[in-house]
């Protein structure tokens, strides 16, 4: 049991936006060694290049050293082998894509393979752990971990099944504090945690006041972004997490409600079928890589 010691090794599962973010994170903050692992070697190959991108942002707020940078990229390994991967985890971090069957497939895996003392965290934006848990045989070793951009928000929500242990919880708990991130803990399932819940609401509201022609996107982020005094927008942010991962999360939230409100706009799947997901693609509702709302005038135009 690692509650009182630091995590030595974590194994990332999927390195797409947010499993580089993460294995950055605990590389940075906590030493942890990291290996991130893809079914998709040209996911592996955009992350490589995704990984220098953050260093040097970092570098460039006087974040890390040209040192610590050489350490990060020394902890944090690339490999399309799960197995290989998994070797020697004490912490598992699944971050594929927002698919219940897809994740519950990766699971078993997971179970038959990682250490049997290993923690198996998802990193998903909806699903409760406890709707993956029963394909394992570790329930009281799972739970959800669920990250924000940890740019701009470095908090995780931490929620367990119907069986984690307080060990898990506390192992995790006292990992984010490791990785510099503040715990939300919620004490009863709920569908989407705590701030990400919120945001939801937020987000679907913004949606549909785009897709419906009341405001424009850019109108919808200057407002928000003088009522919060943040440097970036609803739309900005969806850009930001994947237009395809934004869709996929409503879909859940919709289909969970069944109710017509919550469903995203067909605007939105729009975008994505022309393949606009967002910065990840070059284009979302902004152009990247120079997207016009980070312009000092951009709230006053
Ligand atoms: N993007 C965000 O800002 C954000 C924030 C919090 C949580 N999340 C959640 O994190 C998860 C990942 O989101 P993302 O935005 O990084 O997605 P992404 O689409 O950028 O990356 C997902 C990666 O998973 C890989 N993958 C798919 N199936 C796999 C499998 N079986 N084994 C290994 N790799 C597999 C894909 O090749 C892809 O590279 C989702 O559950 C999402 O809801 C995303």
């Amino acid at each position: 049991m690692f509650v009182t010691g630091k995590l030595r090794k974590i194994s990332i599962v999927g390195s797409g936006v947010m499993g580089i973010q993460i294995a950055v994170r605990a590389a940075w903050k906590a030493g942890n060694r990291v290996s991130l692992t893809d079914i998709s070697e040209k996911a592996i190959a955009a992350s490589k290049v995704r990984e220098e991108q953050i260093l040097s942002v970092m570098a460039d707020k006087g974040l890390v050293t040209e040192y610590e940078k050489a350490k990060v990229r020394e902890l944090i390994t690339f490999t399309p082998d799960l197995d290989r991967s998994l070797k020697g985890a004490e912490l598992v971090i699944e971050a594929i894509i927002e698919d219940l069957r897809a994740k519950r497939e990766l699971f078993k895996k997971l179970d038959a393979v990682a250490p049997s003392d290993a923690i198996l965290a998802t990193n998903s934006s909806t699903i409760p752990v406890s709707r993956v848990e029963d394909v394992t045989t570790r329930r009281e070793k799972i739970l959800n971990i669920h990250f924000y951009d940890l740019e701009r928000m470095p908090m995780v929500d931490l929620m367990g099944g119907t069986k984690t242990s307080k060990e898990t919880m506390m192992t995790a708990e006292k990992w984010a504090r490791d990785i510099d991130c503040i715990p939300i803990k919620v004490n009863k399932e709920l569908l989407g945690f705590c701030m990400n819940r919120i945001w939801h609401s937020a987000r679907i509201e913004a949606l549909n006041m785009w897709a419906n022609d009341y405001v424009d996107f850019e109108t919808i982020d200057r407002a928000w972004m003088v009522f919060t005094g943040m440097s970036i927008g609803p739309f900005g942010m969806m850009d930001n997490i994947g237009l395809d991962t934004v869709y996929n999360v409503h879909m859940m939230y919709y289909n969970e409600a069944n109710d017509i409100s919550k469903k995203p706009p067909d605007k939105l799947k729009e975008m994505i079928d022309r393949g606009d997901l967002g910065v990840k693609t070059g284009k979302g509702f902004y152009s990247y890589p120079d997207p016009v709302y980070v312009k000092h005038d951009f709230v006053k135009r």
